[in-house]
């Protein structure tokens, strides 16, 4: 069975290496685990799961068969640069926004392995819908523990690398805005003089409601239109997003999110 070596120990890791030990069948014989400075949190994270802590990477880059990148973005040159005289064809991922297979083989000696994961923080709870994408390089064996890692953490999404740039706005930065849409509800529920404890759970049990709405298939607008009686008071509330150029500001913000990620880019 293949071993995987995670360099960076943060959330994103610790969901990651979680779920995979949550699955029936594991895909890794062994899971080792590393990060920059932090040696505590390493111990800590050795007390709570079937990990092996190691000092650095270097001790076992060259003989794991999956290398998972996850730490900073901007940590991943310097990394690469340190791991790419070790490639003897391991499969390198990368869970960092904005770094794509293309920008690895780059930096990584010809015909190395690469592929990009982009889940968001739902993975932390196993839900996450993650964005994949793979290199030019990689086997339909690596393919299959790519797609096992994203199944650990919730569903799934292969898609080109430049797709994924695009789209990470929609599922990885997105859920920050439903938070924010969430949050301001609960601040006007809070002002009618309920308590904390009762907008929290106002707000949270109609988006959950929601959600498992749209999990019946049914189109947004379709359970849109249920909630809205022509010319009845939820209309109201729609026409006056709509004067307020809701859709336009999404669309500004799902673009000010892309923009942002391709400007570090280039
Ligand atoms: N959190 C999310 O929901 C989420 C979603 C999608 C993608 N991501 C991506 O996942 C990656 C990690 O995010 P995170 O939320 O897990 O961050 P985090 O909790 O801040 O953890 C970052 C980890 O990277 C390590 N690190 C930093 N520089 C390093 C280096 N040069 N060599 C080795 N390890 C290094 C840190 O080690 P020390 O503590 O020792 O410095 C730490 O363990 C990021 O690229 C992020 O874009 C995260």
């Amino acid at each position: 069975m293949p071993s995987i070596l995670f360099i960076g120990a943060g959330r994103m890791a610790e969901a990651i290496f979680s779920g995979l030990l949550r699955q029936p069948k594991q895909p890794f014989d062994s899971i080792y685990v590393t990060n920059r400075t932090n040696k505590e949190r390493l111990g800590e994270l050795a007390q709570r799961y079937a990990i092996t802590p190691v000092d650095t990477h270097g001790a076992i880059a060259a003989k794991a068969d999956v290398l998972l990148l996850a730490m900073p973005p901007s940590a991943h040159g310097e990394v690469l640069s340190e791991l790419a005289p070790m490639i003897r064809g391991q499969l390198i991922i990368t869970v960092a926004a904005g770094i794509g297979p293309s920008d690895m083989e780059a930096q990584l000696p010809e015909g190395t392995a690469a592929a990009w994961i982009m889940p968001n923080t739902a993975a932390q709870v196993g839900t996450s819908i993650s964005l994949y994408a793979f290199g030019k390089n990689v086997a339909e064996k690596q393919k299959l523990l790519v797609k096992e890692i994203v199944h650990a953490i919730g569903a799934g999404e292969e898609l080109s690398e430049e797709q994924i740039h695009d789209l990470t706005a929609i599922t990885g930065s997105a859920p920050a805005f439903v938070y924010e849409f969430a949050l301001q509800l609960e601040k006007m529920a809070l002002s009618y003089g309920i308590t904390d404890k009762q907008a929290r759970h106002l707000v949270k049990t109609m988006l959950a409601g929601s959600v498992k709405m749209l999990e019946t298939g049914a189109p947004p607008q379709e359970l849109r239109d249920q909630v809205t009686t022509p010319g009845g008071a939820t209309e109201a509330g729609l026409v006056s997003l709509g004067n307020d150029h809701f859709s336009a500001m999404l669309e500004r913000a799902v673009h000010a999110v892309t923009d942002h990620a391709k400007n570090k880019r280039n």
